[in-house]
């Protein structure tokens, strides 16, 4: 017989405050150890999934050893430890994001799925209606087009879009101009996957609020980069993944003013989001159990629950600070070699860097530098409009986070000369 601790007895975290040492930092993630194709791997595609730490890896091995049931259900007691695990992650995601209370904070199974729910539910409550208007930007994702897509079909809603300037910045005075008395919501991301561009985000939501528009913030490529504090953006809803943030795959967070979505219908229909089934009609229960339908990815946000707390012993100030450094300092160096074409030069910009080489397609570039051990995402990166804009198929984008080293930047560098010389 064993004794089992909680995940949270369990998982050996310090929770004090601890110095940014990039060295030290790389310790807890076992992955970035490892070699590929013989080499040290080089990890850049930070903006497509991160890695995880020990602590993240460990609670999720111990939850499904020692704690595995399902929540909200049994009066067992392995049902309640799960249940209070996850109910303790829904705390740690409100406090992360400054949410006013724990019901503003419901698990999704990503971004994607939080921003189709608000397009469903937004649909179903006829908040959204045959011409009425949604303003979205040239840079969003996919997942911040299509569902609306999907819903102007269904609903004969017009999508409006704001335009971006050469630098990859939203042109401020044209999406003052698109605002109408028939715009029902902005929906916009806050830092692009591609681009790497950080929005004014403050002052698109300020300007839609004036107008009495509610905004969505897409926060994926934001919430491992920057302190992101609901209350202070004054955002009316925001969504996000776990696995962007050190966390799991298949847990995402949607968070939502109370009073909001307190007007939406439920998502989908089953166990957990209701409070009485007859044949006759249901009832539901109040939010965020309402969207929460089935059983949950219980093990993800226990896991994204550590990862945050992982996080919080940091600040987001040295983050930024040392993401900033490392993108200075690749940019510089790209930026001096002859046919490489850097899309997405705003002035505030996360760690991301997409790129072009003159006469290599993009692909052969992330083939070549593979063989070298080094990750980065080659492709659309699911903005094919950014695509469009600059008139390329494709890009190759490296993607920095605070684990990532100069040594790391130095090893990419030769690799791109590696490219050229084999092209040349
Ligand atoms: N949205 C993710 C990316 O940018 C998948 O790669």
């Amino acid at each position: 017989m064993i004794t089992v601790p909680t995940t949270d007895e369990n998982i050996k975290m310090d929770s004090r405050f601890r110095k940014f040492d990039v060295n030290e930092i790389r310790k807890d993630f076992p992955i970035l150890g490892r070699e590929v194709n013989g080499k040290p791997l080089v990890y850049f595609d930070n903006a497509a999934t991160t890695q995880k730490p020990n602590v993240v890896i460990d609670s999720m091995v111990h939850y499904y050893k020692y704690e595995n049931a399902n929540i909200h259900r049994g009066l067992h007691f392995l049902s309640e430890v799960a249940t209070e695990q996850y109910e303790n992650a829904r705390l740690k995601v409100k406090e992360f994001i400054n949410a006013m209370s724990v019901s503003e904070v419901i698990f999704t199974s990503g971004t994607t799925d939080g921003v189709n729910l608000l397009a469903n539910t937004m649909c179903r409550a006829d908040m959204l209606n045959e011409g009425d208007e949604i303003i979205i930007s040239h840079m969003e994702h996919h997942a911040n087009i299509v569902p609306w897509q999907l819903l102007c079909d269904r609903k004969k809603t017009v999508l409006k879009v704001i335009p971006i300037n050469d630098d990859g910045e939203i042109i401020m005075d044209e999406y003052k101009k698109l605002i109408s008395p028939k715009t029902k919501l902005v929906s916009i991301v806050h830092t692009s996957n591609t681009l790497g561009t950080i929005n004014p985000i403050k002052e698109v939501i300020d300007i839609a609020h004036d107008n009495n528009i509610p905004v969505l913030i897409d926060a994926a490529q934001a919430v491992a980069h920057q302190k992101i504090d609901v209350q202070e953006l004054d955002c009316d809803f925001l969504v996000f993944s776990g696995h962007k943030l050190f966390g799991p795959t298949g847990i995402g967070v949607m968070y939502g003013k109370a009073e909001l979505l307190n007007k939406l219908p439920p998502y989908q229909g089953g166990g957990d989001m209701i409070r009485t089934v007859t044949f006759e009609g249901t009832t539901y229960e109040d939010i965020p159990n309402k969207f929460e339908a089935g059983t949950p990815n219980i093990v993800g946000g226990i896991g994204l629950g550590v990862a945050i707390k992982y996080l919080n012993m940091f600040s987001f100030n040295d983050i930024s600070e040392y993401e900033n450094e490392l993108l200075k300092y690749a940019t510089e160096q790209m930026l001096d070699i002859n046919g490489i074409r850097i899309i997405g030069t705003a002035e505030r910009k996360a760690s991301v860097i997409s790129f072009t080489v003159d006469g290599i397609h993009p692909y052969d570039v992330g083939t070549i530098i593979d063989t070298d051990g080094i990750a980065i995402r080659t492709g659309h990166h699911c903005t094919q409009p950014i695509m469009k804009r600059y008139n390329v198929t494709a890009t190759a984008r490296a993607s920095f986070a605070f684990y990532n080293t100069k040594d790391e930047i130095d090893v990419f560098i030769k690799a791109l000369y590696k490219v050229l010389k084999i092209f040349g």
